[in-house]
């Protein structure tokens, strides 16, 4: 299983703090907010990552990274040149994966809990993607999940009206079927190809499976969301080998 890190868009809602330097390179804790991705992965036994990021930045990011000998892992880096959504950037990595399952992490997720678990239990898992759900305050900021007891029914991206408290957070598991997916996706209101639509296409043939994240979480993509998390990690004594979690499925 191979592991990729999406660090490109514009950062927008964190300028200026963004406008030379990318999001994903600003301070969470005591460390580049990248950092905590990259542990998620080496965390869940995942040490060969592609990262993606835009023109603008990759030099910065190669620069702080290099091939990923200091983390125990190594890097393949790929340039996304427009901003045009996550889908979209889950697309440069067609080739990286090479028919192998993968594990999607968001740049600007943080958390003090590694997904080892659900990560081991998506390997037994024959085909089809995992999700992980965290119940939070605002559900209008992410995708949001329908469910029943068993099952996810329906995704909706920053819905006006939440059908639950439950977001989909940033640490997504597909086969090999998700680059074909993600070419019938067509781009949302704002102009993105969603990673929520690709997410509902396996809904819709029955392959969604979920487990909620144990751990605290928080994405770090607004002023307010980057302070929380950096509060969060600031609390984490063992900055390599975060809490290994077990799922609820
Ligand atoms: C993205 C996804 C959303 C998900 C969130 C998690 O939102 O589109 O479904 O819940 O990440 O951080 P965005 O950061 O683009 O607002």
């Amino acid at each position: 299983m191979k592991g990729v890190i999406l660090a490109g868009g514009r950062g927008t809602r964190l300028y200026p703090l963004t406008k030379v330097t990318n999001k994903h390179l600003l301070p969470v804790g005591k460390e580049p907010m990248i950092f905590n991705p990259i542990k998620q992965l080496v965390s869940a036994g995942i040490t060969d990552i592609l990262i993606v990021t835009s023109t603008q930045h990759m030099g910065d990011v190669v620069n702080l990274l290099g091939s990923g000998k200091e983390f125990n892992c190594d890097f393949t880096y790929k340039v996304q040149e427009e901003a045009k959504g996550i889908a979209h950037a889950l697309l440069l990595a067609e080739n990286f994966a090479n028919g192998e399952k993968i594990v999607v992490v968001l740049g600007d997720n943080i958390s003090d809990t590694s997904i080892k678990h659900s990560v081991e239990i998506f390997k037994k898992q024959g085909h089809g993607a995992r999700v992980l759900l965290k119940k939070v305050g605002d559900p209008e900021r992410y995708g949001v999940v329908a469910i029943d007891e068993k099952k996810i029914i329906q995704i909706e991206e920053k819905p006006h009206h939440p059908k639950s408290d439950y977001a989909v957070i940033g640490y997504y598991m597909y086969d090999h079927k998700v680059f074909d997916i993600i070419r019938t996706v067509t781009p949302s209101v704002r102009g993105e190809l969603e990673i929520t639509s690709v997410n509902n296409i396996y809904v819709e043939d029955g392959e969604l499976e979920y487990d909620i994240h144990p751990g605290n979480w928080t994405d770090a993509g607004t002023i307010e969301s980057l302070r929380f998390a950096s509060e969060m990690m600031l609390k984490v004594e063992n900055q390599m080998f975060y809490i290994s979690g077990r799922g609820e499925a």
